[in-house]
């Protein structure tokens, strides 16, 4: 088997093309025409696999095996882009899973179970809030009722949305069954710095870290910023400054390295120079691969939210958005992955970051596989994985799809 370098760098490149910001950043909002029109070209690369897709536009490109009654065995990850991003965050997985599909074909290789790549919708929360949107509708995490109550940053709901992108029909239906998936594995690339720095060329992931993300809305009082006197001033930023800062500092305390927390949006109103903040949305991410550690930190950002609200005289709201346990991953697909590698050297590790496989894993058994990034950098435009790894990584991952459609 032969993985294609070429093709898959070429549709890398093509791939980035489908930005709204001008390269190197990509930009590519779930349901923007970008992604309609990037999740197109993908659609049109799978000569001789079978497309389905739902309700939510998760998009199912399968092979179909010898037997094709038995569970398939699925990879993929997703399209969609943060704000000014880079090309490799999910794409790697989406197209290398194609790729990985295509090589073994090329190769003669006839599976016995299906193999099926799956192009996850919205797993990154730019649009409705939450991320994740596919793989939790898909593993029942989110509910249809409480997917039908999502908004997006303009307030048009996930239906009317969807509906006009093309994806209709009842958020029920996105459900998958029991048993569907005899087994997933998603190749992603690490988002972290440990592989490079440690001259490893591929991550057997182990666990997928516990991801919380709250929005804060932080009512003070308004005014003139040179009339209004300093003491007795309720500034709802410095509110928020203050409750970003604890924050930190819970994360930093937590003892283990594991524990990240970040203040990753703060919109001050009215946001003019010469007038003091009388509210501001604030939305905080607080991460752990032990629920416990996680949970401690949420505590303390609740107490300090409690302070802040006393010693300044602010109204302070808090809204859990999400707040999900940590996976493990399945040990024996943790093992295939292990085998694929061959003589490669490997490490078996965490992912900080959350992926699409931290919801199947709740309804399949699941594992990552991971490639180094340069320099550890993701969700910016300088993110960067060489074809060498980029090709690694797919050999590696259409080896264990192949082991993994024989079993029985
Ligand atoms: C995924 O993009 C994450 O934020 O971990
Ligand atoms: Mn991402
Ligand atoms: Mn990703």
């Amino acid at each position: 088997m032969q993985v294609n370098r070429n093709r898959i760098m070429d549709q890398l490149d093509r791939l980035a093309s489908f930005s709204d910001v001008p390269a190197p950043a990509v930009t590519r909002v779930v349901f923007s025409p970008v992604d309609l029109a990037a999740r197109a070209y993908i659609k049109g690369l799978c000569d001789g696999f079978t497309v389905r897709e739902d309700a939510v536009g998760n998009t199912f490109i399968r092979w179909v095996g010898a037997e094709p009654e038995l569970a398939a065995v699925g990879t993929g990850s997703h399209i969609d882009a943060i704000p000014h991003s880079g090309r490799y965050d999910g794409t790697v997985g989406v197209l290398g899973g194609l790729e990985a599909m295509q090589a073994l074909r090329e190769s003669g290789f006839h599976p016995r179970r299906s193999i099926e790549l799956l192009m996850f919708t919205s797993e990154e929360p730019t649009r409705f809030g939450i991320g994740c949107l596919g793989s939790r509708l898909l593993c029942g995490s989110l509910s249809a009722s409480a997917g039908d109550r999502l908004k997006d940053t303009t307030g048009a709901t996930l239906n009317e949305v969807r509906s006009a992108a093309g994806f209709t029909g009842s958020l029920e239906q996105v459900r998958l069954q029991p048993g569907y998936y005899h087994a997933f594995a998603e190749l992603h690339i690490e988002q972290g710095p440990l592989l490079e720095q440690r001259g490893v060329p591929l991550g057997v992931v182990t666990a997928i870290a516990a991801p919380a993300s709250l929005r804060i809305t932080i009512e003070g009082e308004g005014g003139h910023a040179g009339a209004v006197l300093m003491p007795g001033r309720r500034d709802a930023f410095l509110g928020a400054a203050e409750i970003a800062l604890a924050l930190e500092q819970a994360a930093k305390s937590s003892g283990s390295i594991d524990t990240v927390a970040t203040t990753g949006i703060c919109n001050i109103f009215p946001g003019a120079v010469n007038s003091i903040p009388s509210r501001v949305e604030m939305t905080v991410d607080a991460r752990d691969i032990d629920l416990t550690r996680r949970d401690v930190m949420l505590a303390a950002l609740s107490t300090a939210c409690d302070k802040v609200k006393a010693a300044r005289g602010l109204q302070i709201q808090i809204e859990v958005v999400n707040a999900d346990a940590p996976a493990h991953c399945d040990p024996l697909v943790v093992d295939v992955l292990a085998e694929s590698c061959g003589t490669w050297k490997f490490d078996r590790m965490v992912s900080r970051a959350y992926h699409d496989s931290l919801f199947l894993s709740r309804i399949a058994p699941t594992a990552l596989l991971f490639i180094p990034c340069r320099g550890g950098v993701s969700h910016r435009p300088d993110e960067n994985a060489s074809p060498e790894d980029i090709v690694r990584g797919i050999d590696v991952l259409a080896r264990a799809l192949a082991k993994l459609a024989e079993v029985a």
